[in-house]
């Protein structure tokens, strides 16, 4: 009895420590809080358990930062952030009004989470969402079981560049972060996203359904030769909604930046709104298809 039972631990033992040392040579070892394709979860319970490190308003929007406690302290205590330390920013829209404070301003439904998770392993190599030391993912507020990130490079990274020296993340705009922070450039974003043509005419595939580049060559949409630096609105053979051929918009590299990323309410009733109303979501692709359509001349 006795020596049968002693066998069985050995046995027992010894296939846990195959199981362990199996798990630790694999190529991706499981990562909390990351998906075994390398998408990070989007955490459920920041706002209400982490720190808010901070808000920065930008446009009607308000970006909100949260960080676990624990990595808080190990960074105000190190300087750094450790290894599996994870940013959520929310993009909440707001609304306005008059309180008996004044005219104020609230959050309203989160339009997208934007999520990072450090990464001193060198984790998920070959997945696109991972790399100068980070792990990058976004969920858009209208679904949030879908990451929707699928180049870190091109969908965060190029916006972050003004932080580089300060780990990509914009700690000195945050005043739980910015102890003893270097300075981060201000105004850099726009010097910063550098969109290129070839990209843009591939991303033009999500155009072409309604647009032509052919001079006089109207679809659903109008011809989109030469529409860089035309105002918006103005071709005489394609037949406008009022809102288009009323506004006073020129189409450059701001405006066109802006109407592609909400093509519903950068100009309000526009046709264009009805039928394409996602726009393009990343900063990058809209810039590249802004290069893309400076060559349609
Ligand atoms: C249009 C430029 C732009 C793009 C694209 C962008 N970011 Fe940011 N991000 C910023 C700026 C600027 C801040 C800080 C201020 C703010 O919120 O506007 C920021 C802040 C953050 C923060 C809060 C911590 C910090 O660094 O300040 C996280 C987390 C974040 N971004 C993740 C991402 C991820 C992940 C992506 C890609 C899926 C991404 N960002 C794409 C510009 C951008
Ligand atoms: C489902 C159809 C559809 C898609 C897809 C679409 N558009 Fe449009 N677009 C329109 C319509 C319709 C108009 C005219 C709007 C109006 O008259 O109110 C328009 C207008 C425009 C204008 C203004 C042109 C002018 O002459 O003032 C630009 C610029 C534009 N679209 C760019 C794009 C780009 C770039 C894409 C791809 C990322 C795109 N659109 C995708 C339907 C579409």
């Amino acid at each position: 009895m006795r020596k049968r039972f002693f066998g069985t631990s050995a046995f027992l033992v010894a296939c846990s420590v195959i199981t362990v040392s199996a798990q630790a040579s694999s190529d991706s070892p499981a990562t909390p809080g990351a998906k075994s394709n390398g998408e990070l979860e989007l955490p459920t319970n920041y706002a209400e358990t982490w720190s808010h490190a901070g808000t920065v308003f930008v446009g009607g929007d308000l970006h909100n930062t949260y960080i676990k406690q624990e990595d808080l302290s190990y960074y105000k205590q190190h300087g750094k952030f450790r290894d599996g330390t994870v940013l959520v920013k929310e993009i909440r829209g707001s609304k306005s009004g008059t309180l008996t404070t004044g005219d104020a301003r609230w959050g309203s439904d989160v339009k997208t989470w934007f999520v990072m998770m450090k990464d001193e392993k060198g984790r998920f190599q070959k997945s696109g969402l991972w790399g100068n030391g980070w792990g990058w993912s976004q969920y858009n507020g209208d679904n949030p079981q879908k990451q929707i990130a699928t180049d870190y490079k091109k969908n965060c990274l190029v916006c972050h560049i003004p932080a580089k020296d300060t780990d990509w993340v914009y700690i000195n705009k945050y005043p739980l972060l910015a102890l003893d922070a270097k300075p981060v450039a201000e105004n850099s974003q726009k010097v910063i996203i550098e969109g290129d043509a070839k990209t843009g005419k591939a991303l033009f595939n999500s155009c072409q359904g309604c647009h032509s580049v052919q001079p006089s060559d109207n679809g659903v949409g109008p011809s989109l030769f030469g529409v860089y630096g035309r105002k918006a609105g103005s071709l005489s053979d394609y037949d406008y909604s009022g809102a288009m051929k009323n506004s006073t918009v020129i189409w450059n590299d701001s405006s066109l930046d802006k109407h592609l990323a909400d093509p519903k309410g950068f100009i309000p009733g526009n046709y264009m709104g009805d039928s394409f109303p996602k726009g393009v979501v990343g900063a990058g692709d809209r810039a590249s298809l802004i290069e893309y359509l400076k060559t349609l001349k």
